[in-house]
């Protein structure tokens, strides 16, 4: 009696450990955040916040893994450009499975109720190079402000659709909102990243790409992250602070990239606060 006792505790046990092993791991808890800067002075600040930290390096890309608040946060230097930062994306989403991507960094102001050292949480990200001319002959000259914007084709989820622009995730922009109080350098508003290739400094230039794609900032990754983060279903958000705004004859604040960094490092912690619910 007591030996058949036991035998069932034993059996019961046995199947609660083999249950316990068999169980897939918490994945989730696993699967870091990646944060990136394109340049030096967009990534230092952040590194320093990781604790364990390890630097690794896949080709011309390089990252800090490590943890904040005991999570596992990724720093990536994407580099400067579109298509750096889709490479660097590419290989964060591979390598690293990332839970969230937050593309951060400096950018020039479009809009003009925006200054330098205000923020812009990217309710949308859009590719402002991307266009299309209608013929004309040799001899009538460059129209730049006839071109019309062209969709980008992304895959999304094993189907190529034509995308005008990039919603950020709503999880991430609640978490960048929730913050936007500790800021004290500027304002801290949603509104529209413009990606490029190009640095724009005619003032019409300017207004007119503010007017077709309604940018509030112009910079030279975000998009570019966004579209092959949204080709792999990955939560994505990008945060720009304005170094510089041609609109107002502001010049490049060398600070600004240090306090996007501080800014998005307490989106982070709030981010983690939410997954370690
Ligand atoms: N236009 C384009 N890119 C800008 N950057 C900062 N300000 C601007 C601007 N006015 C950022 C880009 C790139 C680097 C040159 O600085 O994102 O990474």
């Amino acid at each position: 009696m007591k030996k058949s006792f036991l035998a069932v505790i034993l059996a019961i046990l046995m199947t609660v450990v083999f249950i316990g092993c068999t169980k897939p791991k918490n994945e989730e808890g696993s699967r870091p955040i990646v944060i990136q800067g394109a340049m030096d002075v967009e990534t230092e600040n952040m590194v320093k916040q990781l604790k364990n930290v390890e630097e690794i390096t896949y080709g011309g890309w390089k990252f800090w893994k490590g943890t904040i608040d005991e999570f596992p946060v990724v720093v990536a230097k994407t580099e400067i450009g579109m298509t750096n930062a889709a490479a660097s994306t590419l290989l964060a989403i591979e390598k690293f499975n990332p839970r969230a991507i937050i593309n951060q960094g400096t950018s020039g102001g479009h809009d003009p109720a925006l200054h330098r050292c205000d923020i812009v949480i990217g309710k949308k990200a859009v590719n402002f190079g991307s266009f299309r001319s209608e013929h004309s002959d040799y001899g009538q000259g460059i129209h730049s402000e006839n071109w019309i914007p062209m969709d980008i084709n992304v895959n999304v989820n094993g189907e190529m659709k034509e995308v005008k622009e990039f919603e950020g995730d709503a999880q991430l922009i609640k978490a960048a909102k929730s913050v936007a109080n500790v800021y004290n350098k500027g304002k801290v508003v949603e509104g529209v990243i413009g990606s490029a290739d190009q640095w724009n400094r005619e003032l019409d230039r300017i207004k007119w790409i503010n007017e077709k794609y309604g940018t509030s900032v112009e910079e030279m990754e975000t998009a570019s992250a966004a579209q092959i983060a949204k080709t792999y279903n990955v939560p994505f958000l990008g945060i720009r602070i304005l170094s510089n705004s041609e609109v107002h004859n502001e010049d490049y604040d060398r600070n600004s990239g240090e306090y996007c960094q501080q800014f998005v490092v307490e989106v982070t912690k709030t981010l983690i606060k939410e997954y370690s619910k």
